[in-house]
This record gives structure tokens, C-alpha cells and sequence, in this order.
């Protein structure tokens, strides 16, 4: 089977489900993620804030804006990447997900990147970080510390950089976010 009908039949099994633990009280709709299958690259924010749990779609609002055009700005086009949260369903008034929440939505999150098999994975702040439970970095670890540099991971290699939300209450990280777009858009070969 090909990884688009692999993805189509995972979307179907976890959107039919009732009781189902990815859903937090209160959203509307499971952001799944989009892009394509066989994308090189994978981006993971935190969660679906209120434009994503309203279109199901993720980053489309504010901080989806600015990574978009990040995005465009150095030559990568967002509908050639695959992107998703970790965490499917928006929490209450965008609060951070807890971290039961993030372990809950881990197990989703490793069936799509098996599936994909990115050569990398940006993951978008904290949380996201956090899901990914990489044994490459030790814990309690900080963002700021791990930005920008590249580790093995699995197969893939990742990325961890900033949130755009952090982007848009820092403009003045925005350089740096840039500089980690870049180191990205190399370490994928593209
Ligand atoms: N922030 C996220 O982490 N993900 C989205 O989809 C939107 C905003």
C-alpha cells in the first residue's frame, strides 16, 4: 500500500473513533496534519489553536502566517512539507498542553512519521520537542539551548527550533528562526 492510502487509512481509524483519548473537550475538529506523503520534510508544532481547530487544518493563523512566509522566504514551499502537532485537538484558550496530553498524542505522531520516513523533522518549540522523546537529548532541557542544531534521529535527523508564536511576542528571535529555516532546508538536501 502507498504511504498516501497508508496515512488516508490512520486520518479514517482515528476519526471514526468514539471515546477517543486525542480528543480534548472543548475543540471542534482533529487536526490531523497535510502535506504530502513522501514529504522530505516534516514540521510539528504544539497544538491547533482557534483558526486550526475551526478549519482543521494545521497552521493557518497567526503563527501558521509567519511560518509560511519564513517558509517562502528562503526558497522552501509549505505545500511540499508535511506538517502537524503533536497534539491533534486544541486546548482550552490555547493553554500548553499537559504533558499527558503530549504522551497521548506521541503514539499517533510515530505511526505518521513511519509512515512518511522524512530525512528530517523541525519540530516548533517545546511541547513538540517533548513529543518526539528523543534519547539524543537529555532532560530538563531548554529550547534556546537546543535551537538550531542538528541530531540523529531514528533514520531521520532533527531539528529543533523555535515556535512562531515565540516569533511573533519576539520579533527580535525572528533572525534566528530564519538562520534555523536554513540550517534545515540544508540538512534535508534540498
Ligand atoms: N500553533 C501550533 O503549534 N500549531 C498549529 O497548528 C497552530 C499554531
Amino acid at each position: 500500500m502507498d504511504k498516501e492510502k497508508k496515512l488516508e487509512q490512520l486520518y479514517a481509524s482515528v476519526s471514526s473513533m468514539t471515546n477517543n483519548p486525542l480528543v480534548i473537550p472543548g475543540s471542534t475538529h482533529i487536526v490531523f496534519g497535510e502535506g504530502p506523503a513522501d514529504a522530505d520534510i516534516m514540521i510539528i508544532g504544539e497544538a491547533p489553536g482557534k483558526e486550526e481547530d475551526e478549519l482543521g487544518r494545521p497552521f493557518v493563523g497567526r503563527s501558521g502566517k509567519l511560518l509560511t512566509r519564513a517558509l517562502e522566504s528562503i526558497g522552501l514551499q509549505r505545500d511540499k512539507i508535511y506538517i502537524t502537532n503533536i497534539v491533534k485537538t486544541r486546548p482550552p484558550n490555547n493553554r500548553t498542553p499537559s504533558l499527558q496530553e503530549i504522551e497521548i498524542g506521541r503514539s499517533l505522531l510515530f505511526k505518521q512519521i513511519q509512515i512518511i520516513q522524512p530525512k528530517i523533522i523541525c519540530t516548533l518549540g517545546a511541547s513538540a520537542l517533548e513529543g518526539l522523546n528523543p534519547d539524543v537529548i537529555q532532560k530538563p532541557f531548554r529550547i534556546t539551548k537546543l535551537r538550531g542544531k542538528v541530531f540523529p534521529y531514528n533514520v531521520a535527523k532533527l531539528l529543533p527550533t523555535l515556535h512562531p508564536a515565540y516569533i511573533l511576542r519576539n520579533p527580535a528571535a525572528a533572525e534566528l528562526f530564519l538562520r534555523d529555516l536554513l540550517t534545515l532546508k540544508k540538512a534535508a538536501c534540498i
